[in-house]
């Protein structure tokens, strides 16, 4: 299968059949995000996979707003931002950048101003600028997911505070997706999309 193939073929899948998902396709998806580009390869996604039974059930009932189809998912990412790391991150990989040359001099004051400024930031800048980041790790993810044969949905609405407590995720962590995967148990038609002219900005 190709990219092109994968883009097309992918859709948001919210029925699952009972078979598990293999480590190695877990650990295939987990791969694909890792690959991920982020701004200053700051790489600020983290991953917790639920594969108990008991916690997608939870989720399904208690922390993503009535959506109970999520119970029928074999294994739920939840996606998350590690907001502790991520200033420090980006700034080690400038100083890697600038002492092996590979920055040329002119953009070195330029880029430590963004970072200083990033770093500055308030926390929901700095959330959402993380959150951007991940949100190409999921994709990439979901891609990886057709070529396995395996549906996933993304699940934007959730409740992060409960989320949280019930996993245990620190304070600097946020979350910023939910990800359900499985064996696909439906085929759905390809959902409209706008055509190329709406989205053209003439
Ligand atoms: C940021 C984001 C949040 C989403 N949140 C949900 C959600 O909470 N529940 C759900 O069932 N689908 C959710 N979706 C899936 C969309 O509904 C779906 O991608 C869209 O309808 C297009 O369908 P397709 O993915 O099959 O092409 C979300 C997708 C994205 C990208």
């Amino acid at each position: 299968m190709d990219v092109n193939q994968a883009i097309k073929s992918r859709r948001s899948i919210r029925k699952y059949s009972d078979e598990d998902i293999s480590a190695d396709k877990i650990g295939a998806l987990l791969q694909a995000a890792r690959l991920a580009p982020s701004g200053l390869n700051a790489q600020p996604w983290r991953f917790k996979v639920i594969q108990n039974p008991e916690d997608i059930k939870w989720l399904a009932k208690e922390a993503t707003r009535g959506q109970r189809w999520v119970g029928g998912a074999n294994v739920v990412f939840l996606c998350c931002a590690d907001l502790s790391k991520y200033i420090d991150d980006a700034k080690a990989n400038v100083r890697f950048l600038r002492d092996s040359g590979v920055l040329p001099p002119e953009m070195l004051s330029g880029i430590e101003e963004y970072v200083q400024k990033a770093g500055d930031a308030p926390a929901e800048i700095l959330r959402s600028a993380a959150a951007t980041n991940c949100s190409i790790a999921i994709t990439q993810m979901m891609l990886q997911a057709v070529e396995l044969d395996l549906g996933t949905c993304w699940v934007g609405m959730y409740d992060e505070k409960a989320i949280k407590e019930r996993f245990a995720l620190g304070d600097h962590f946020a979350v910023v997706a939910l990800l359900t995967a499985g064996y696909p148990a439906e085929h759905p038609e390809a959902r409209p999309r706008k055509s190329i002219e709406e989205i053209i900005i003439p």
